[in-house]
């Protein structure tokens, strides 16, 4: 089980296609924090996914984190846009983190995001700091439609520096300007494009691509997921959200959402996880099988 925690609500950016739906909640206080930890240990939580918000905001981050550690939760990954690395890096580099996810988004299209400089300079700060032995780099960014040709930029910034990188589908949100358009211009013809293209750069630079984290689904774009469609949805199971308040979701649409039926689950909102580099393998090799 995964825990998704959606630490803050807070964030130094404000990108318009964000699903953030927690934004507005007020954010647990350090001592309710650490005793959901403790909750979570006892319950026998391997890992905890801390994203938000951005993470790197909360001044207590690297305490909620050493908590974490000494309670024994062995995988501490956090998603972060990266522009807080420098000022934070003592703690990050001390820090019991194993997995950071840094959102790029914006290297393939800096019109969503406009801090690439700060945030290269802060990605190798990183690297040459960090143990990339205990702690793993994602470079992990949102395929922008219009974007197709620059996505091998990031791959070969990310094997420049040793690093992984990920791409995820963007998520349909009602009533959020930028994602309707990256949804709208999202059709199939450009999604298989997507796909193969994404193959192509998996076959190139099969260490460095790490995995495609998300899957987005719609009714008309099933497709490509044909022979793909895992047999249950991980929600509640493979992996629960935490709000910033400490309310736990099953899935990040539903607060409950029990169904073992993966089609009653499917909505235009519904996103399969496929967090695992085994999972996200698996599945390349079905879609390649599949293009013959
Ligand atoms: C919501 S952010 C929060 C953590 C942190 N502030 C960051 O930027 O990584 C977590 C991840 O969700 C991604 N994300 C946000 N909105 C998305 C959407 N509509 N579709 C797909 N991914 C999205 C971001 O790009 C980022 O990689």
């Amino acid at each position: 089980m995964e825990y998704i925690w959606n630490i803050t609500g807070r964030c130094n950016l404000s990108c318009e296609y964000c699903w953030d739906r927690f934004k507005l909640e007020n954010e647990m206080p350090t001592e309710a924090a650490l005793i959901l930890i403790d909750q979570l240990a006892t319950e026998g939580c391997e890992t905890i996914i801390f994203t938000g918000g951005e993470p790197l905001i909360r001044k207590d981050f690297f305490n909620i984190v050493s908590h974490a550690s000494q309670k024994g939760i062995k995988n501490l990954k956090i998603c972060t846009n990266g522009l807080l690395i420098k000022k934070r890096i003592h703690d990050l580099v001390d820090s019991a983190i194993t997995e950071i996810h840094i959102s790029l988004d914006d290297t393939i299209n800096t019109k969503f995001r406009n801090n690439i400089d700060i945030l290269k300079e802060n990605i190798r700060l990183l690297v040459e700091r960090v143990n990339l032995e205990s702690c793993k780099i994602v470079l992990v960014s949102v395929l922008d439609m219009e974007a197709i040709e620059r996505f091998e930029n990031v791959v070969e910034f990310a094997e420049s520096l040793g690093i992984k990188s990920s791409f995820q589908f963007p998520s349909l949100l009602k009533h959020r300007t930028l994602s309707e358009y990256a949804v709208s211009n999202y059709k199939e013809d450009k999604t298989r494009e997507i796909i193969e293209k994404l193959n192509k750069l998996y076959s190139k630079y099969t260490g460095t691509l790490d995995f495609f984290s998300k899957f987005y689904i719609d009714k008309s774009q099933k497709f490509y997921l044909e022979g793909i469609k895992p047999q249950l949805c991980g929600a509640g199971k493979q992996f629960k959200v935490i709000s910033p308040s400490g309310e736990l979701w099953d899935c990040y649409h539903k607060k409950q959402r029990k169904s073992d039926d993966i089609d009653s689950c499917f909505s235009e909102q519904c996103l399969i996880w496929t967090r695992s580099d085994n999972r996200a393998k698996r599945i390349i090799n079905l879609i390649n099988a599949k293009q013959g």
